[in-house]
């Protein structure tokens, strides 16, 4: 048993899948487990307001430090720095020659230069005492977001992690409830819901043309073989998860454009998944071809399914099919597929069908809609997005809107409780492919509040 499924023991794993009680058969699933109670949400602590409707205070200048300047860190680093009317004032990572790079960045961008913090694995925790950092961005290996976040609201300031936010159950609660407690900020940084595609299919949809939604697909289908056996960067660690864990390692760059589609955490919300892994085949074919024998990589056991499929129920009846592969030679998709009364919408490439449109059932191009749906996003600062080019543009616009979110006192378009829910699959995913894939209830990390209508955000 590996560290990480020892941590889940068959009483939690129950508990969270809303079992708890039930009698096991060996290998079956008794009818009690097809239909779980549902799973507590604890009671939110006295004197913890949500943090749903809570604006930013307004600035002129929004104050940022960095933890983790590795590939992510450095290249969203470069969106912040084009973006006005930012400092960045610190810089952390374990290694120094990073922070350095990091560090030259910001001065050659005209801006003084930031404090480092590159003295070990805790050094984040002096940075996030500054007093002069009003929003603290995180790009580090999974297994640190969790502990930086905290850290980040202890010490007052907002932040936003890298994806995922967390991978265990019990981390999601609690950066809800640190945020709550804090009231203070944190976000899941999930650029792709600020791709062009995603942008406009979501004003399409707020405008009624795919009418009333029923059915999403979604995923993270991308070769990462040769990235996750490099003896560098994300090859250092992220490879690792792949033996601890059979699940949905990376869910939210599909599911957090599809969440803003349904508007999960703002009237409906996502009520349990089912989920399956195929085998995994992938990472010890490419071993076989790429890594020399007596390699320490030949002692690792991957158990993370090459596919592993999901799917999510909603409140409101709706279906969700989330997929994650990493691990086997094929083109990137995120799918990003929406179905409503009206037509559908898919993307790789895009495209969108209406009913009643002309020439039958045929797929058109999203083209001649660009020009009405297109988000105002898209249509200011998508020429600057395209020169900066992070994954297309879309990198620019999240950093643009956070800044822009923070400097004229905005709710934030992404919160803590979407952070939790987009990242929530993950051990979902674990728990029900663990037991035979048994449906798995969601948390409310809303605890009640997951029906209230917000102000439309990114239009
Ligand atoms: N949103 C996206 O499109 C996207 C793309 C790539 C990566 N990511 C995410 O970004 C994060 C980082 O990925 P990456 O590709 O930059 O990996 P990376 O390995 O290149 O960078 C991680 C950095 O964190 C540093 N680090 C490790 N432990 C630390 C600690 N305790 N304190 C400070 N620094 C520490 C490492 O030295 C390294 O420089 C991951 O969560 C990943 O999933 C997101």
């Amino acid at each position: 048993m590996s560290n990480d499924d020892s941590k889940l023991s068959r009483r939690e794993l129950l508990k969270a899948a809303g079992i708890a009680g039930v009698g096991l058969t060996v290998s079956g699933i008794t009818e009690a487990h097809l239909i779980p109670e549902n799973t507590e949400s604890p009671q939110r602590p006295s004197k913890q307001p949500t943090m749903i409707g809570v604006k930013f205070e307004a600035r002129d200048i929004v104050r940022i430090g960095i933890v983790g300047v590795g590939l992510r860190g450095t290249s969203v680093l470069k969106e912040f720095l084009a973006t006005d009317k930012v400092a960045i004032n610190a810089v952390c990572d374990v290694v120094k020659d990073k922070c350095v790079r990091a560090a030259q960045l910001v001065e050659k961008a005209g801006q003084k230069t930031p404090a480092v913090y590159a003295d070990g694995d805790h050094d984040f925790e002096r940075l996030s005492a500054r007093d002069d950092l009003d929003f603290i961005y995180i790009a580090t290996p999974w297994e640190w977001h969790v502990p930086q976040v905290l850290a980040a609201l202890k010490n007052g300031k907002h932040t936003g992690t890298e994806v995922p936010a967390a991978y265990t159950l019990e981390d999601c609660w609690n950066i809800v409830n640190a945020s709550e407690a804090a009231r203070r900020h944190c976000l899941i940084m999930e650029n792709c819901c600020y791709d062009d595609s995603e942008t406009t299919v979501l004003n399409m949809v707020r405008a009624g043309l795919l009418g009333d939604l029923v059915h999403g697909e979604c995923a993270y289908n991308h070769d990462l073989r040769e990235i996750l056996f490099e003896n560098k960067d994300e090859g250092l660690w992220r490879r690792r998860h792949h033996t601890l864990r059979n699940s949905n390692l990376y869910p939210t760059h599909g599911l957090g454009p599809m969440a803003m589609y349904m508007d999960i955490n703002r009237g409906d919300r996502f009520d349990h998944l089912v989920s399956m892994s195929s085998t995994h085949l992938g990472l010890e074919s490419y071993r076989k071809d790429h890594v020399s024998a007596g390699d320490p990589k030949w002692k690792e056991i991957y158990k993370t399914g090459d596919y592993n499929t999901s799917i999510i129920k909603t409140a409101k009846g709706r279906t969700i099919m989330l997929q994650h592969n990493v691990s086997t030679p094929r083109p990137y998709d995120r799918i990003n597929l929406i179905q409503g009364t009206k037509g559908i919408f898919r993307d790789y490439p895009p495209r969108i069908f209406i009913d009643g449109q002309q020439g039958g059932h045929n797929w058109t191009t999203l083209d001649k809609y660009k020009e009405q749906y297109e988000s105002s996003l898209w249509k200011n600062q998508g020429e600057l997005a395209r020169k900066l080019g992070g994954h297309g543009g879309m990198d620019f616009l999240m950093c643009y809107r956070l800044v822009q979110c923070m400097r004229e006192g905005l709710e934030p378009d992404i919160d803590v409780y979407d952070a939790a829910a987009w990242s929530v699959p993950g051990p979902l995913s674990q728990i029900s492919v663990a037991r035979g894939s048994v449906p798995v209830k969601f948390p409310d990390f809303t605890r009640g509040h997951w029906e209230q209508p917000r102000q439309a955000s990114l239009s």
